[in-house]
């Protein structure tokens, strides 16, 4: 992996304007001195994403993501610094050193990258293996479920050994470090026995984020026993929300859909049967963040779960997380088959594109179900379920979409389309809510998490961000406070590293450059955090009387508890002489005045 130096990532960096990157992937409007869209991290209704072209970074109130331009390109495309650097240069049309890996330059190497090449040479190993004297067994197993070699090769199946050790000793011999391999996902180091496979004997599945990389594995029992499927951990390169199996393959499907189901072999045999936009969540069940990633690629899902009690459960939790992230969604009836793999086998591609044709509405679905809960044949029963439907309907927001549904349930169940409109009428009456503005009855409010987590920050922490965003954006600042406050004053760690990093380049007479100071950040966490230090809200129509009055508060209260620390960690004999030194300085501190520039 080559290693760039600080000065061409920076170079690549401010030639790539972080409005108009992210301008191509997220509607950004203007609004005061930054620009706002929806966030691509997480799903929300009203923009709390927020790029400002002065810092040059990115920062979402909703949910802390964060960082400068490359930052968001190794987030919104899964990419490592290095490729993520490199696109950017290709865009800028800088020519990038070429370097040869040198051992120095590989201890440098992110440990993100590591971690993908440990995946990797692990997944190469599993095919190996499986194509080897040792795998015969799961080769057996695999084509007992009737998968072909290309789609063995395809989905990069393979076998983990029947030894314990067999993965471990490998990569040490392919020289990693049990400190790097401990994060891996992939083994467990115990300083009694050493180390010890995650994965053996079992039929292994590679998982593969949207840039085709290794991020993980699935390993399955070949037959009977338990668990019947093992997953890697989270781990720095997985996060099971943000990723889901097969997305590699599906992001380049012609359909218009993506099919949503629950297993591996699912979206393996729907692939091998032609559909090559299937997709499912990892072992667990489907969340806001699968939802937001899916929107990237369609905004339409065909959810093909199990036609079991707890399939059909699965499926009403997901359809209103689809529905949330502005995803509309049919379901298909497979039955009498359980799952896409056994239909497959059962009745074929062409009887399954016959489904999805036929799929059902996910409102009319879950109405269906809810009927279950009623006894249609007692009058009251009949009512309650009417009821319950009415309820339904008045969570859409648009009349006409109510006026339809209330017709297509009317024709379903055969009640008078009338007296079911009259019903929502009335319980839209009864809420209080006027129907033709009608608002979803139970949708969450929006929370803002950010806020929430600024007022759990402890003061002095905010106090400073606070501090470190003003100057950020009004670098004259720094000379008013700068004969109080200085980086010592701050909390050791990122936020002293930061406050350092800013005044030094005031000092420099350089441009104030918070984008840059953030490069020195390469993980996602840390970025996250200096983002959020850039953008801890000032109000904006204080006026210049009130905001002196906040500035001087605020240093006062940093500089009070840099004081108290320094008393603090101060010999016994010093104590009284520097409370003395220190009233003197809040004294003269209260009276300055603070910013009266206009
Ligand atoms: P096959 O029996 O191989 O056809 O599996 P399936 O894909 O039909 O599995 P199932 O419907 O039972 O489960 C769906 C998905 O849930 C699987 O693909 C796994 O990702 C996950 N899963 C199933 N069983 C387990 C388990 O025992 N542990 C964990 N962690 N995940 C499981
Ligand atoms: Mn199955």
């Amino acid at each position: 992996m080559p290693f760039y130096s600080d000065e061409i990532i920076e170079q690549v960096r401010a030639a790539n304007d972080i409005v108009d990157v992210i301008g191509q992937y997220v509607h950004l409007k203007k609004k005061g001195s930054s620009y706002f869209g929806l966030c691509p991290f997480h799903n929300e209704k009203s923009p709390s994403f927020s790029v400002s072209r002065q810092k040059q970074m990115y920062y979402c109130f909703g949910c802390g993501a964060g960082g400068n331009v490359i930052r968001f390109l190794m987030d919104y495309e899964n990419l490592t610094f290095p490729e993520a650097l490199q696109e950017l240069a290709q865009r800028a049309g800088i020519e990038l050193p070429q370097q040869e890996m040198t051992a120095e330059a590989r201890r440098a190497a992110d440990r993100k990258t590591q971690l993908l090449e440990i995946n990797k040479v692990a997944a190469k190993y599993f095919y190996s293996l499986l194509h080897s004297e040792r795998g015969q067994r799961a080769m057996a197993y695999f084509q007992g479920r009737q998968l072909s070699p290309e789609t063995m090769q395809k989905f990069g199946l393979g076998y983990s050994d029947q030894y314990s050790d067999d993965l471990y000793k490998y990569l040490r011999k392919m020289g990693y470090s049990d400190d790097i391999l401990k994060d891996s996902g992939l083994v467990t180091i115990d300083e009694a026995r050493g180390g010890r496979d995650k994965f053996w004997n079992r039929a292994m599945f590679p998982i593969l984020d949207a840039n085709s990389k290794v991020i993980a594995f699935g390993g399955r029992v070949m037959g009977d026993g338990e668990p019947k499927y093992l997953n890697s951990p989270e781990t720095p390169i997985f996060n099971k929300s943000r990723n889901l199996f097969g997305l590699y393959l599906a992001k380049k499907t012609k359909r218009k859909q993506f099919i949503l189901c629950e297993g591996y072999m699912d979206v393996i045999a729907l692939h091998q049967a032609g559909f090559d936009n299937a997709v499912a969540s990892l072992g667990t069940a489907l969340t806001p963040g699968h939802a937001a990633l899916i929107k990237r690629y369609t905004d339409a899902v065909y959810l093909s779960y199990d036609s079991d009690g707890a399939g059909v459960k699965a499926a009403l939790r997901a359809i209103p997380i689809l529905k949330e992230a502005g995803i509309t969604c049919k379901i298909i009836n497979m039955r009498p088959y359980k799952d896409p793999d056994e239909f497959m086998k059962g009745l074929g591609p062409e009887e399954y594109e016959k489904r999805i044709e036929g799929a059902e509405n996910s409102f009319l679905f879950s109405i269906r179900i809810m009927e279950a809960d009623y006894d249609m044949s007692d009058p009251a029963g009949k009512t309650a379920f009417q009821t319950a439907i009415a309820k339904r309907i008045l969570e859409f927001p648009e009349e006409l979409e109510r006026n339809n549904y209330i017709e297509a349930v009317a024709l379903q169940y055969q009640f008078p389309v009338e007296s079911l409109r009259q019903m929502v009428v009335h319980l839209a009456a009864k809420e209080g809510s006027g129907i033709t503005a009608a608002r979803p009855a139970n949708r969450p409010k929006p929370t803002n998490f950010a806020k929430q987590q600024l007022n759990r920050e402890d003061g002095p922490t905010k106090s400073q961000m606070l501090l470190l965003t003003w100057i950020a954006e009004d670098g004259g600042i720094y000379r008013d406070i700068k004969s109080y406050i200085g980086p010592e004053d701050f909390n050791e760690g990122i936020l002293q590293k930061v406050a350092t990093a800013l005044f030094a380049q005031i000092e420099a007479g350089e441009e104030i450059n918070p984008a840059k100071i953030s490069s020195q950040f390469p993980e996602e966490e840390e970025q996250r955090q200096v983002a959020k230090m850039f953008n801890t809200p000032v109000a904006e129509d204080a006026s210049a009387r009130d905001l002196g009055k906040a500035l001087r508060e605020t240093v006062i209260r940093i500089k009070e508890e840099s004081l108290e620390r320094q008393r603090k960690a101060a010999d016994p004999g010093e104590q009284l002489q520097l409370i003395r030194k220190h009233a003197e300085i809040i004294a003269t501190l209260k009276k300055h005045d603070f910013y009266h520039r206009s």
